[in-house]
């Protein structure tokens, strides 16, 4: 009889909160095992650059439009030493220099991480001349109809951008630059770390509460940032794929961080992944930003068993914020069956801290 009325009490309390639940018509509370447990960022790669060409005023504007947390600058510099964004050095890729007859003899070879290469750099270039180049769509498969019509932007102007558009959409924007080959741009008398710092303090954003993270494949000009800022910074992980056991490949020149190169440190990334390179990683950085196979390894295109990366990084109070995530079917793993929110999906409910994104549409409506 004690249970029966128990039962009915529990039922009716079963009940009543359902009932107030409608009553307030809200939608159900979304928990994330982030490590602050608010929702995954959303990080605009390159800005929109699925859909326009990469690192332009448009493509920044678009993936904003679009609800990215951030847009993503890779920033190398010119010859007069200033910040542009661009993924390379090289100019040839991204944007019609090659067709431009002016600039034909000004092709030279250059060592980039202890590969000899072949192009136009920017470090050859005034901003002047860089400002007469037009971006284009690097990858074929990708919209065309947008080249030759966007100019190259300085991370100056990607900074007023976040802060303009911030004002509009009525959130803030932030700004998450990836310091592009430090040591290939020192060994240049570029400075590209202070540039950066400057840059950052100028725009009243080189501290921890600022909308910014600064990242960088290499570990010395992180660690140089650290005791001169306070900004957030995030150390990337590369690798040159993944192998057939679901470790990954540390093949040169995608193994290790190009200053461990020259320093003779025979680290490679997989050491940033153990406890103890966490660790090390904790001493100067926020977080680590790891091609996302090294939480989800597709072999293959099959998904591996998936590894406790964010679990153990969160342990250390370190972010995650994996790259990166595109729409396109050849680039997704079988297991997702055509479906690129079923990837965002399945790395949100992982915990996640943030996704770099080339479709910022997709990664924003798989969030929902
Ligand atoms: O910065 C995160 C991700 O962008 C690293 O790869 O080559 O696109 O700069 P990448
Ligand atoms: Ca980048």
């Amino acid at each position: 009889m004690k249970n029966s009325v128990l039962f009915a009490a529990s039922l009716l309390l079963f009940f009543t909160s359902c009932k107030k639940d409608d009553d307030k018509n809200e939608p159900t509370k979304v928990t994330y095992k982030t490590l602050s447990g608010n929702q995954p960022l959303v990080i605009g790669h390159r800005g929109a650059s699925g859909v326009l060409p990469e690192h332009t005023i448009e493509s920044y504007t678009r993936a904003i439009e679009d609800g990215a947390d951030f847009i993503e600058p890779d920033l190398v510099m010119t010859k007069d030493s200033v910040l542009i964004a661009r993924h390379e050095p090289m100019l040839s890729g991204t944007t019609n220099i090659k067709d431009i007859a002016s600039f034909a003899s000004r092709k030279s070879k250059k060592m980039v991480d202890g590969v000899e290469t072949e192009d136009w750099f920017a470090s050859d270039f005034t901003l002047a001349e860089i400002k007469t180049l037009k971006a284009i769509q690097p990858v074929a498969s990708r919209p065309q109809g947008y080249n030759n019509l966007f100019s190259i932007p300085t991370f100056e102007e990607v900074v007023t951008l976040a802060k303009t558009k911030s004002s509009q959409v009525g959130r803030t924007v932030g700004v998450y630059p990836e310091t592009k080959h430090p040591t290939f741009h020192e060994n240049l008398k570029l400075k590209i770390t202070d540039k950066l710092l400057d840059a950052l303090t100028k725009a009243g954003w080189n501290n921890a509460e600022s909308p910014v993270f600064v990242q960088s494949f290499e570990v010395s000009n992180l660690q140089y940032i650290n005791t001169k800022s306070t900004v957030r910074l995030v150390q990337l992980l590369d690798a040159n794929d993944v192998n057939a056991d679901g470790t990954m490949d540390m093949k040169a020149p995608y193994g290790q961080p190009y200053d461990f190169v020259v320093s003779g440190n025979a680290n490679t990334y997989n050491y940033f992944v153990t406890d103890a390179g966490l660790d090390f990683v904790k001493t100067y950085a926020d977080g680590i930003g790891p091609w996302k196979p090294y939480i989800v390894p597709v072999y293959e295109n099959k998904i591996l068993k998936t590894n406790d990366l964010i679990e153990r990084a969160h342990k250390k109070g370190l972010l995650v914020h994996a790259y990166t995530f595109r729409n396109e079917s050849n680039r997704l793993a079988a297991d997702y069956l055509n479906d690129p929110q079923a990837e965002y999906k399945k790395f949100y409910d992982l915990g996640i801290d943030g996704v770099f994104s080339d479709y910022t549409v997709t990664a924003v409506a798989a969030r929902k």
